[in-house]
Order: C-alpha cells, then structure tokens, then sequence
C-alpha cells in the first residue's frame, strides 16, 4: 500500500471521522482490505473506527443513495470482538476479512438483529432458521456484518415494470455516478454502497445479470461464481438451476479475498456445493492475482452483437484501446466470434429460460418459505396476496407482478419445463462450451453485463471489471466469462486487466 493513502486514512480518523468527504480521490475511502489488513496490524486502525467512519458515511449519503436497507445493530460489537482477537494475539495471522465490514443482499439470511426481506414487506417479521452458510463462513473468518443492501424487489423476479434498484421497503436506489442514470440490478444495494465507499466489500447473488450489470453499472468488480461454488442455503431463491452468490467489490483482489471465504462445499446445498468444491484449487484462490496473469492467455472477443450494443463511441473507443492494452500484456486475442444460436439465447422465451425459470421459483420460493421459523407469508399464493392488499401504491399494483402471476400458475417440473431445461443445456453445448473449444478459448470478453444470459443458462462463472465512463459519466465494465470452474483463469485475467488500466473512480454524483 502506498504511505499517501496510508497517512490520508490516519488524517481521516483523527481529525474528524465525518470530515472525510473533503478527502482527494486518493483517500481512505478507496482503500483495500489488504490495506486495511496492514493498518490494523500497525495499529493505525481498529476495526471499530472503520465500523463508525461507515456508519457515518451511510448516515450521510444513505438518505439519497438508498443502498443500504438495514444497519446491524451489533456491528459495532462484532468490530470490537475482531479487535480484542488481535490485541489478544499480536503474533497471530488471521482471515483476510477478519474485522472488515461486509454488505449482505437482502435476500441472504442472517440469523441476529437484521431482517432478511428480498426488500419487500411481505417478509418483515419473519424469523429465518439460521444464517445462510455464505454469512457463516464470513462470521467465521471474523468479518462484521454491517448491515443489508437494498435491491430490485424480489431480485427483479415480480414485475417487469418496476425500475431497477426499486424495492418497496428499500425505495429507489440511485447509481452514485450519474444519480439520474440506471444503477441497475438486483444485486444494486451491494454495487451503490461499495462505489461509494459507505462499506468495504458487499455480497450479490445473480440469476441472471443481478451482480455483473450492477457492478458494471456501479464501477466496481463483480464475481458471478460457477453455480456451486458458493452455497445458496439461507438465500432467497430464484432457480437452484442459475443462483449463484458471488462478491461486489472495488478491486479484484478484495472480490477474490471474498470469493475464497465463501465458497465450498455446504451440506444444506448438498447437491450442487459437491460438484463445484472440486473445482477449487489447493491453497485457494489468491494465489491467481499475479501481476503477468494476462500471458499466453487466449481471448474470445465475441463482437456479434454484443459490442453493437454499447451504443456510444468513447465507450467503443476504450475498448479498442484495452484490446491493444491486452495484447500488450501478452493475451493472444481471438477477434470476431460470435456464440452460436445468439440470437435464441438472449430471447428469453425462445431458449426455455423463462419457461425454466418460474416453475423453479415456485418450488423454491415455497420450500424457503416454509423452511422460515416465523413468516407472515408461507408461499408465492400468500406474497400475491399480501401485494394485492397494498394495490393503492402504484408499484405494487396486480400488474407489479406479472411475473409473480405466471409462477404461481406453474405446477413444477413437468413437459414443458423439462424440454426447456434440455434446450438450455444443449444451447450451452452448441454455444459457449464449443465456442470455447473450436479456438481454444480461455474466456470469451464481452462488454458488460452483456454476457449474462450466455453465462446464466449453463451456470459458467464471470467477472466484471470497470473499464470505461459513457459520455454521460455512468460506468461500464468489461466481462470476462468462461467455463466452470474457470476462476482462476478469470481471476489472473481480471487482475492482469485491472492493474493495467485502473479504470476506477471514486464517484461523482453527478445530477
Ligand atoms: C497466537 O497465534 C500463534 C500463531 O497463529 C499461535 O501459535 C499461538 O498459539 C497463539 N496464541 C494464543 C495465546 O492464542
Ligand atoms: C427488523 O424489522 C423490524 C420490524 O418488524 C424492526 O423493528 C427492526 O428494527 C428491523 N431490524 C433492523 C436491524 O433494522
Ligand atoms: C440431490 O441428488 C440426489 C441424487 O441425484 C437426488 O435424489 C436429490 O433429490 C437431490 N436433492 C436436491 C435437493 O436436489
Ligand atoms: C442507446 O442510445 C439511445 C439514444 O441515445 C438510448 O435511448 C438508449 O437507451 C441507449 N441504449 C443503451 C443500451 O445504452
Ligand atoms: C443451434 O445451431 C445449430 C447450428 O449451428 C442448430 O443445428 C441447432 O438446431 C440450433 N439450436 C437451436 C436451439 O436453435
Ligand atoms: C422472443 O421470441 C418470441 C417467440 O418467438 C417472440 O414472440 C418475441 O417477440 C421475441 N422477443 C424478442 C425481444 O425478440
Ligand atoms: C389484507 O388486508 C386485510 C384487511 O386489512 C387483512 O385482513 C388481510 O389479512 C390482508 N391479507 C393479506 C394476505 O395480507
């Protein structure tokens, strides 16, 4: 870490926690959590003081962002717990996030003060079994929760009217850069909050889209793990098919400290944990943040038609110049690819995805429900209902949840579904894996989120990194996708990018 920034966070807290907002660009609201690491161990830092400097900051900003749902109020207690271990045991090493501050979704369950609602208030109130296991492996590497994120309501899956990062108990969140411009979703809470520095690193979930757009929306990195890899118990779900939980960070370094403390194997996601633990390297993940990790690397930049989409000439412009920036740092770029039957992918109707994917909402929407200790609502039926009642407000009103609607008339897996699921996957054979295959690919690159339904079908992992500003200022990031189980490529691939560009900005608020 550099001393300026070490000395700019010292500055911070001791002259006035809340004075911090007159700090320049280089400042202790960028720092890392390895720079976090190094001042708690010099004593420049307590857990404690980064909790308040936080708490400070969302009382500030919150009111306006809305990224931030509910603060923990045990956080500080949690901080002063990791504080005590280290003064315990100076000679000690500790977890990467041991006394770091984390966000959490708020569709992932924890077990304690905070509410666990998906944003909507049909979930207030109720009492969930235990933490998600994603929040135990955090508790256990001595991290503080300090409170949950904000989304799109029921993570964009019961309206398609409403606006992204809209949810009745959360309000609008709004995207620190640009604050009329999309933050996009669901995953908005997590990308808002770690953009602008009111939390040091968030946890997302996707399905489809709800972490790579927002962080790519939000100028941060973002991990959508291999479906697996992460466990989904304590987790709202969607599909078990697609759900993933995955890291909303600002660097790629603190998403990969994150994404080694979630993942792996978890006996109430039995199934799908088992598959992908094998995917997980001996001595784990960060030992793929290597500074050279772009040579000899084979990219697919997959142009048709996502690079048509991004709809604005200085934004074009820097991709062209990160695919020199690429080559330069010894990647060997495969130009023009296209993924086969594209076009039927992205039509959600014609690949079998919608179809898939409300009948698995409805069985797991409804065995989550009734797995809750106390719950106001015990499935889809209910929360319809429950909606239905507050019709008056106008995001709420029947046609608010369409989606919602065409789930509850689904009656599991049967035909249909199951031809739907049989296309998706031979969709992922005939497309990305023999695309990958047929050039030797270690990741196709795309602009983000654009990779996201490609990736989302077959449950293949992806990072998106910053990489540009539109005309307007709004950011947008760069994804880098692949097979599963392909992180660490990804991760050196991300690094590599990453530390060559250093695209990302604190942001500016602008109106
Ligand atoms: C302190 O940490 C070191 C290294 O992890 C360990 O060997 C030692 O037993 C610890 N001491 C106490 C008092 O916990
Ligand atoms: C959880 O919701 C209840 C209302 O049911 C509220 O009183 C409580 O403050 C909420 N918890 C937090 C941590 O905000
Ligand atoms: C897990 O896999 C077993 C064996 O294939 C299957 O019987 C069981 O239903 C699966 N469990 C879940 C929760 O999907
Ligand atoms: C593309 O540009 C048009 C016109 O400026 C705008 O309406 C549209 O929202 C843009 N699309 C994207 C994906 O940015
Ligand atoms: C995908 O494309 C191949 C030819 O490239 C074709 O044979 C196949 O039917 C297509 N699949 C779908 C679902 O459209
Ligand atoms: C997707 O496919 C369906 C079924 O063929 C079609 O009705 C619909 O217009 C398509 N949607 C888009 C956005 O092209
Ligand atoms: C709807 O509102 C009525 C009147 O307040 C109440 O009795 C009923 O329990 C509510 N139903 C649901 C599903 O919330």
């Amino acid at each position: 870490m550099a001393i300026c920034s070490l000395l700019q966070l010292v500055i911070a807290l001791s002259t006035f926690i809340s004075s911090t907002r007159t700090c320049d660009a280089f400042s202790i609201q960028e720092a890392s959590v390895s720079d976090f690491q190094i001042a708690f161990k010099k004593n420049l830092l307590t857990s404690r003081e980064l909790v308040e400097f936080y708490l400070g900051e969302i009382r500030e900003l919150n009111p306006n962002l809305k990224g931030v749902i509910e603060v923990n109020p045990d956080a500080l207690l949690e901080a002063e717990k990791a504080d005590k271990e280290r003064q315990a045991n100076s000679s000690a090493s500790f977890p990467h996030l041991h006394g770091i501050p984390v966000l959490l979704k708020d569709l992932i369950a924890t077990k304690d003060k905070l509410n666990t609602t998906a944003g909507s208030f049909a979930l207030l109130g109720s009492v969930v079994p235990r933490d998600a296991a994603v929040v135990l492996k955090l508790r256990q590497a001595g991290a503080v929760i300090l409170g949950k994120a904000s989304l799109s309501e029921w993570a964009n899956f019961r309206s398609l009217s409403a606006p992204s990062g809209w949810s009745s108990r959360g309000g609008q969140g709004k995207n620190p850069y640009v604050l009329s411009a999309d933050p996009c979703g669901s995953s908005s809470g997590s990308a808002i909050s770690v953009a602008a520095n009111m939390v040091a690193i968030s946890l997302g979930t996707e399905t489809d889209g709800s972490i790579l757009c927002p962080a790519s929306f939000n100028a941060v990195v973002g991990i959508k793990p291999t479906v697996g890899l992460t466990s989904r118990s304590g987790v709202i779900p969607i599909s078990p098919r697609q759900d993933t939980v995955g890291p909303i960070c600002r660097s790629v370094a603190d998403a990969v400290y994150v994404l080694e403390t979630i993942a792996g194997y978890d006996s109430n996601d039995a199934n799908a944990t088992k598959v992908a633990s094998k995917y997980i390297p001996s001595g784990g993940y960060t030992q793929f943040l290597r500074i050279n990790g772009l040579v000899g690397k084979r990219l697919g930049i997959v142009r048709n038609p996502f690079f048509s989409f991004i709809n604005d000439s200085e934004v074009s412009l820097h991709f062209e110049q990160h695919f020199k920036t690429l080559r330069q740092r010894g990647a060997i770029l495969v130009d023009d690819l296209e993924v086969p039957n594209i076009s039927v992918i992205l039509n959600s109707t014609l690949s079998g995805e919608a179809t898939a994917l409300l009948a698995e909402f409805k069985l797991s929407i409804n065995a989550y429900l009734e797995d809750l200790v106390i719950s106001p609502v015990r499935s889809l039926a209910d929360i319809i209902a429950f909606n239905q009642n507050f019709s008056d407000l106008e995001m709420l009103d029947e046609l608010g949840q369409v989606i919602f609607l065409a789930a509850e008339a689904t009656n599991g897996i049967g035909m249909d579904e199951t031809k739907a699921i049989l296309s998706l996957e031979k969709l992922s054979r005939d497309g990305l894996e023999k695309l990958m295959r047929d050039h030797k690919l270690d990741a196709v690159v795309t602009p983000s989120p654009f990779c996201a339904p490609v990736l989302a079908i077959g449950g293949y992992p992806g990072i998106t990194v910053p990489a540009a500003y539109d005309s307007n200022g709004v950011p947008r990031g760069i994804c880098f996708g692949g097979l599963k189980g392909s992180e660490p490529k990804l991760i050196e691939i991300a690094y590599g990018f990453e530390q060559a560009t250093k695209i990302r900005k604190p942001p500016t608020f602008l109106l």
